[in-house]
């Protein structure tokens, strides 16, 4: 309605833009960049933004270009995050019915990553 009012094509700042049609500003290829580095490197990263600048956007444009043979990407959203949830919420994605003694299952989901690395060279993002 209001986008044929506008000349718009398409709802702008939908959840679901096609990743090769956002708007390619310095702050998205900048981050894009050190996201890369990070995961190259399996380093940490953390990506901090005013509400509704880009943040989940970029993240979702970085993982759609990683190359599924060599990086598995696990997302897990919760603010309330206990670190039983963490290490049973890691394990569900990657397959795994999680330990229920959370040393238990955290001893399991570092086997876990151990084998995705040594036997199918695959990097957790
Ligand atoms: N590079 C971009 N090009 C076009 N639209 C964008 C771009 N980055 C973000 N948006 C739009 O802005 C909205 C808010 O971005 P979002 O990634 O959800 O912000 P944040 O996670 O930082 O709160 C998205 O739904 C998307 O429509
Ligand atoms: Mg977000």
């Amino acid at each position: 309605m209001f986008e044929s009012f506008y000349g718009l094509s398409h709802t702008p700042f939908s959840r679901d833009i096609p990743t090769d049609q956002l708007y390619p500003s310095l702050m998205l290829e900048e981050t894009l960049g050190r996201l890369e580095y990070a995961a190259q490197r399996q380093l940490f990263a953390v990506v901090t933004g005013d509400c509704g600048t880009g943040k989940t956007t970029t993240i979702r444009k970085f993982s759609e270009k990683l190359n599924p043979a060599n990086f598995k990407v696990l997302y897990l959203s919760d603010s309330k995050l206990t670190p039983r949830h963490f290490y049973k919420g890691m394990l569900e994605q990657l397959g795994c019915e999680a330990k229920f003694y959370r040393g238990d299952a955290k001893r399991q989901l570092h086997r876990e990553i151990e084998l995705m690395r040594g036997i199918h060279h695959l990097h957790l993002l």
